[in-house]
């Protein structure tokens, strides 16, 4: 297998209009229950994101990187503020590809039948489908397991089939919440890399959550830091490294790499205090 490019071609679709996958956050905060058992979740925050931007949230566990994203996508409609994605509020399915923490996958499926599910309801006619799902599972790595169970590969694979539906509609908004946790070190790193390489050289926007400074630097154009729960933003970062023609493990080396990685790392720490 050359590279599992699933991302980084993804991502690099071409002859996106300018504008298209744009997010503005004003004043956004969401609040989950009611009354005493009301929960402030994340917010207020203001964000504007600029297409193609390659934005990386990082935060303490429970801040509300989850909630926001899913404000993003239009699951969850935020009990205060606005959001609007190319210019118009969210709505689930339409605004964005998604691969969320636990990857959302039908277990009595095969990994195929996952994918064309996904194709399905991104449009794609059925006669087309076929040629498509092995398009995707090959760049996710996973051309030779379309007829297995999910429940018969594995958390990192299952990961894997996640990332591939949510390629499958070419939204020119990515949300990737932690998709690479449950990969090992390797083909995590791999990943990395391939995303990289290409991840702001299109039109494609991303927002991607990780807890990882190592990670975050390594993959963002840009990095937010949110304190602790309400979650907002301590830290917006842009990362000025070189995005081409540059080898990711030298990058990974530098000390450029290393100063900014000390300085995501602690601003995580001390917003979560
Ligand atoms: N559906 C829900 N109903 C009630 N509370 C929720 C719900 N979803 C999340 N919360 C709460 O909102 C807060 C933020 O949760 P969220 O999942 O957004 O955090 P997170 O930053 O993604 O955390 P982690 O890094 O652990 O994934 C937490 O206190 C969580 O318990
Ligand atoms: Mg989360």
């Amino acid at each position: 297998m050359s590279s599992i490019n699933a991302l980084a071609e993804g991502i690099a679709a071409p002859g996106r209009p300018t504008g298209k996958g744009s997010i503005r956050i004003r004043q956004v905060a969401h609040r989950y229950g009611r009354g005493e058992d009301a929960l402030t979740a994340v917010g207020p925050i203001d964000l504007d994101v600029p297409p193609g931007e390659f934005l990386v949230l990082v935060g303490a566990s429970g801040c509300g990187k989850s909630t926001l994203l899913r404000l993003i996508a239009g699951f969850e409609t935020a009990t205060q503020g606005s959001i609007e994605v190319s210019g118009t509020a969210p709505a689930p399915g339409r605004t964005a590809g998604m691969v969320f923490q636990q990857p959302r996958l039908f277990p009595w499926k095969t990994v195929g039948g996952n994918v064309d599910l996904a194709l399905k309801y991104a449009g794609v006619r059925r006669d087309q489908r076929a040629v498509r799902r092995g398009e995707l599972l090959h760049r996710v790595g996973l051309g030779e397991t379309a007829h297995r169970r999910i429940w018969e590969i594995s958390g990192g694979q299952q990961q894997r089939v996640a990332i591939a539906r949510a390629l499958a509609a070419e939204h020119s908004l990515l949300l990737l919440d932690e998709p690479f946790a449950a990969l090992d070190a390797l083909t995590r790193e791999r990943l990395q890399d391939d995303l990289r390489r290409v991840g702001t050289e299109s039109g494609r926007t991303a927002v991607f959550v990780t807890h990882s400074a190592d990670e975050a630097v390594f993959l963002g154009s840009r990095i937010v830091v949110l304190t602790k729960r309400p979650g907002r933003i301590a830290l917006d970062l842009p990362v000025d490294l070189p995005r081409s023609g540059v080898d990711a493990d030298e990058l990974r080396a530098a000390p450029e790499f290393a100063a900014l990685r000390r300085e995501v790392g602690l601003a995580v720490k001390a917003a979560a205090t």
